[in-house]
């Protein structure tokens, strides 16, 4: 039987990519986004890629009258939760915004699908949560905590409501999912990142460095106790990203309670090494200029993903090339985004 999956914020950079994948793994879905961070282009180009019809709702995870209204159409058996805000220095100035759209947001969610009777969700959570780690590569025993601004500490937050709903009821499964660095596209170059304004992230705005919308990249810091000096990340394909969704989907099924998993490769890369093979997958030139530390930033980070794999038969297997070449072909087949 096929199971249907809700996918809030499923028209975003990850969760268009997460349609295709859950698609192609037999799902039927749902989307909900209220477009505030997306382009309608997207789902269309989903669509069109996979050749189905998704039902789309447009409406806010803080509308409880709308999630009610989609739970009674659609016979929904899990709910994977993208849908959030997450540019890291908007959230230092609009900590309000945050904390009610990330947090007030899964909280209306979570309220409606327990009204529902829907109990297994996939929750994106992000490396933020270790902080500034004490050690390298990072498990997910590491202590969690030490978050440095109202978006890291949203994700929390909601890990820790999470926690508490499945202490409160046993017939929760719930997926608490560490993503490191997401990078990269679609291998047919039809979707991928499209932020808005100035990227505040590397790999879109290194890709925008070579396609010439901007001069140069400013590299935040190069005297971090790194090999060269620059920060160093552990950056995942947006695809092997999405295929671990699927998989945390599929082992929800054998029971309740709450699962943690680090989704990155296990490797890290410097700002540097990132934008030579940037170079190298485009042919365009990327030049960089070295500034301050960015607040808040962090020297290195890096995922010990081996729970991953042991628990759910998932490890990433698209390397930096790949993820330089798909960026590159997403960026230069759409120089201004999806509105190109
Ligand atoms: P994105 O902004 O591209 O996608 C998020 C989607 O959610 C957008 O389509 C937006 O319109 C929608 N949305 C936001 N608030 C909403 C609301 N209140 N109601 C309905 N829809 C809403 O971001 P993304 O990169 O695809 O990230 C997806 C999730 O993964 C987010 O929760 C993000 O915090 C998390 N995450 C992202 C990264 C990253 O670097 N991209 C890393 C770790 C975790
Ligand atoms: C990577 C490296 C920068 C831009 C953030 C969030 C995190 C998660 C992913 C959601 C760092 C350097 C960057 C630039 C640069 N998001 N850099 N010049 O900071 O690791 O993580 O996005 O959950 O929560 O904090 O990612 O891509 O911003 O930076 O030198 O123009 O690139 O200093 O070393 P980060 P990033």
């Amino acid at each position: 039987m096929k199971q249907t999956i809700l996918i809030t914020g499923g028209v975003g950079y990850i969760g268009s990519h997460a349609c295709l994948e859950f698609l192609a793994a037999g799902f039927r879905l749902v989307v909900l986004d209220n477009l505030c961070n997306s382009s309608l282009e997207s789902l269309r180009r989903v669509k069109e890629l996979s050749g189905h019809n998704i039902p789309f709702v447009e409406a806010d995870i803080r509308d409880r009258a709308a999630l009610d209204r989609l739970f009674a159409e659609y016979a929904i058996d899990a709910v994977i939760h993208f849908a959030g805000l997450k540019a890291v220095g908007e959230s230092v100035e609009k900590p309000l915004r945050y904390y009610d759209n990330n947090i007030a947001g899964s909280i209306t969610l979570f309220e409606a699908m327990q009204a529902a009777g829907v109990k297994t969700v996939v929750f994106s959570s992000s490396a933020t949560v270790y902080g500034d780690p004490a050690s390298v590569p990072i498990r997910e025993d590491f202590p969690v905590g030490a978050t440095t601004n109202p978006y890291g500490r949203s994700k929390l937050i909601i890990e820790q409501v999470l926690g508490d709903l499945a202490a409160s009821d046993p017939e929760w499964r719930i997926a608490l999912l560490r993503y490191f660095n997401p990078v990269g596209a679609h291998k047919s170059g039809r979707i991928g990142e499209d932020p808005r304004g100035t990227p505040n992230n590397l790999m879109p705005y290194i890709s925008q460095v070579a396609v010439g919308r901007r001069e140069y990249l400013n590299v935040w810091g190069n005297d971090y106790p790194t090999p060269d000096g620059t920060g160093v990340r552990d950056y995942i394909h947006v695809v092997d990203l999405a295929l671990g969704h699927v998989k945390a989907v599929e082992k929800l099924r054998e029971g309740p309670g709450v699962r943690i998993w680090n989704l990155g490769t296990g490797r890290g890369y410097s700002v540097v090494e990132m934008a030579r093979a940037f170079e190298q997958a485009s042919g365009r030139p990327v030049p960089y200029k070295f500034g301050p530390r960015r607040a808040g930033d962090i020297a290195q980070c890096w995922a010990d993903p081996s729970l991953a794999e042991h628990e759910l038969g998932w490890k990433a297997s698209r390397g930096l090339e790949e993820m330089c070449e798909d960026t590159w072909r997403w960026q230069s087949m759409n120089p201004n985004g999806f509105d190109s």
